[in-house]
């Protein structure tokens, strides 16, 4: 199994040119899904959705957003990650409320922790916090990277876009969101030369110091 994933992981890469016809299944979808919504965060607070654009027309729209990178409009879905653009006190109380149903906690254990977040969140400033959420949001985006790996899927990492273009395009403001990431995601086309390519890595004694 560990070498199945080694090779997963090596069959994957950051593609650059996706076959415009192949389209993600439904299944495909709903695991990207789950597995969005399963990746750990700090605290388990989740400040981050996911919005999904699967609509051509939109896709395309969002090239001139993306430093013109095709990747957005030939790929099956574009996933824009997002951080909340705020994170209160209800928030904080609507996480706690869950841990107290899903996990019948009595409220009185859970309160001391609740009421340090609340704390610590009120004293941090906007940029502290939303750095923190960026992080999280980095986590879901490997997660995700390397479960599109196992299911074959291809994707290709984005940093290069301009968030405050994606925010006004696709609403998000409204929405109380920030876009912090992109992953396309779908099939490669046949001549997609980065495919076959050799990847380029430090060697593993480079970067592991074993004591
Ligand atoms: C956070 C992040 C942002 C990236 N942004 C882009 C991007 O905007 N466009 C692109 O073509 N590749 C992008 N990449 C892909 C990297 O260049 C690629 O993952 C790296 O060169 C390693 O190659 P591999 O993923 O094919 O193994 C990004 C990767 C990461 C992790």
């Amino acid at each position: 199994m560990a070498s199945e994933i080694i090779e997963k992981l090596q069959w994957r890469y950051a593609t650059k040119k996706f076959d415009a016809n192949k389209k993600l299944t439904n299944e495909k979808l709903s695991v990207l899904k789950e597995a969005f919504n399963l990746t750990a965060t700090s605290y388990g607070l989740q400040p981050l959705k996911m919005v999904i654009v699967s609509e051509a027309k939109m896709k395309e729209a969002l090239v001139p957003l993306t430093m013109d990178q095709a990747q957005v409009k030939d790929c099956s879905n574009v996933l824009v990650l997002c951080i909340e653009a705020a994170m209160t006190s209800e928030y904080i109380k609507k996480y706690f409320n869950k841990v107290e149903d899903l996990r019948k906690t009595p409220r009185e254990i859970l309160a001391p922790f609740e009421s340090f977040l609340t704390t610590s969140f009120s004293e941090k400033t906007e940029e502290e916090i939303s750095n923190w959420m960026s992080k999280q949001a980095y986590l879901a985006m490997g997660n995700l990277l390397t479960v599109c790996a196992l299911e074959n899927i291809d994707a290709c990492p984005i940093e290069g876009f301009v968030p405050a273009k994606y925010d006004d395009y696709l609403g998000l403001k409204k929405l109380g969101l920030k876009s912090v990431l992109v992953l396309a995601v779908g099939h490669r086309a046949e001549d997609d030369l980065f495919a076959d390519m050799k990847k380029v890595r430090r060697g593993i004694d480079q970067v592991v110091i074993e004591m």
